[in-house]
């Protein structure tokens, strides 16, 4: 792997003490997530929430983009640990449309099929034991596992393989849909899954994370050389800046992929992106959509510091005890949930049917920006879920 610098946290002092954050009020907020979701579950039964609010409402989407399934996932998350039948009948239900999309091949050119099945259908699998959800799974790493190109060792993000546009640019997302691929070499004994996976993690190591700990967007390779291009964004503020939430992506995809291979190096790479987090966060602990920016007056991005809890917390639990890093992350998992409780819940906006606000979908693309997006309220809950019981990722 190659040399990355650890700027190390800069300001330890905050990180050393425990916050105030009870779990009875990680439990509060969980169950005002519960009533949003009951609220929402007459409206997104066959339909679902599109990807970001419009004036903090979700509209109702079909099953085309990148985001249905994190809908699904709440449902599921919201069984598990309630065990109310009404969000596992719910889930079920949707489990058709995941089917249908991966059987027409509808909007399948896209890595993102990792998101899709995962919280749709691996997590039902996991959680019933449903036969068929678990075929429907594997059908779709199969297609995930079309877009890895052996010459560069990547998997491709968008388009169609062949569009020049698009051919050999991985992105750092990427990283959570990996998941998927690890699972069905489990279950399926097919080790192909498990070397893309394995060979697409450590290419995103080695270009899609900078010297300096922070990440591009997106990086090309040469798919005939297999040789590295240049890094760019999509959705960041320059080339060159860290949009926040593809580190934030990256704190939880590389102790995910540890998770299942076992290579130190991905644990140590993840401290390393993650100092470069925390060392640019605001008073409140919750980043601008660019890390970029450290105070004024540009967005937030709420739904890049919820998947940030989560990677802190799993990063966390591979740390060894006496590691002082352990514990730094927990409290800043914790310190940033708390933020994210108090100050940007929709508690106190009613006509919300969101969870998180003041989130940012794409800056540059004018789309999304300060709203509600559908993976910031999945990440808030899982976050939640993570720190009020021991909990098996679907992941
Ligand atoms: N995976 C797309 C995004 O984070 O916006």
């Amino acid at each position: 792997m190659k040399q990355v610098m650890d700027e190390g946290i800069l300001a330890t002092s905050k990180y050393e003490k425990a916050p105030r954050l009870t779990k009875e009020r990680c439990m509060e907020a969980l169950t005002f997530i519960y009533g949003q979701i009951d609220r929402n579950l007459e409206t997104f039964k066959d339909t679902f929430p599109s990807e970001a609010s419009t004036g903090n409402i979700y509209r109702q989407v079909g099953n085309t983009e990148w985001t249905p399934a994190f809908w699904t996932g709440m449902l599921w998350l919201a069984y598990e640990t309630t065990g109310n039948e009404k969000y596992r009948l719910a889930g079920e239900k949707q489990i058709e449309s995941f089917r249908q999309r991966v059987e027409e091949q509808r909007y399948t050119n896209t890595h993102d099929l990792g998101f899709l099945y995962t919280l749709s259908c691996v997590s039902a699998y996991k959680l019933t034991g449903n036969e068929e959800a678990k075929q429907i799974a594997l059908d779709a790493a199969e297609l995930l596992y079309i877009r890895y190109l052996d010459q560069a060792g990547i998997i491709q993000a968008w388009g169609d393989l062949s569009d020049p546009k698009q051919q050999g640019r991985m992105i750092i997302d990427c990283l959570m849909n990996l998941p998927l691929l690890y699972w069905a070499s489990e279950v399926s004994g097919d080790t192909k899954f498990y070397e893309a996976a394995a060979s697409h993690v450590r290419m995103s190591a080695r270009y899609l994370i900078r010297e300096d700990a922070s990440s591009f967007h997106t990086f090309y390779m040469d798919t005939e050389t297999g040789q590295p291009k240049y890094g760019s964004t999509a959705q960041g503020y320059a080339d060159d800046s860290c949009w926040s939430r593809g580190q934030a992506w990256g704190i939880y995809g590389f102790p995910l992929s540890y998770r299942y291979t076992g290579d130190a190096e991905l644990i140590e790479l993840t401290s390393k992106i993650a100092n470069y987090f925390l060392n640019r966060l605001p008073a409140d602990y919750v980043c601008y959509w660019d890390l970029i920016f450290t105070e004024g007056p540009e967005e937030r991005d709420s739904s890049a510091a919820a998947i940030a809890v989560c990677g802190l917390l799993e990063a966390a639990k591979h740390l060894p005890v006496l590691d002082p890093l352990k514990r730094q992350y927990e409290n800043a998992a914790l310190l940033i949930l708390e933020s994210l409780i108090e100050n940007y819940m929709t508690t106190h906006t009613p006509e919300s049917n969101g969870i998180l606000l003041h989130a940012v979908y794409s800056k540059p693309g004018n789309n999304g920006v300060d709203e509600c997006c559908i993976w910031g309220d999945y990440y808030m809950q899982e976050a939640l879920v993570r720190v009020t019981r021991d909990w098996k990722p679907y992941w």
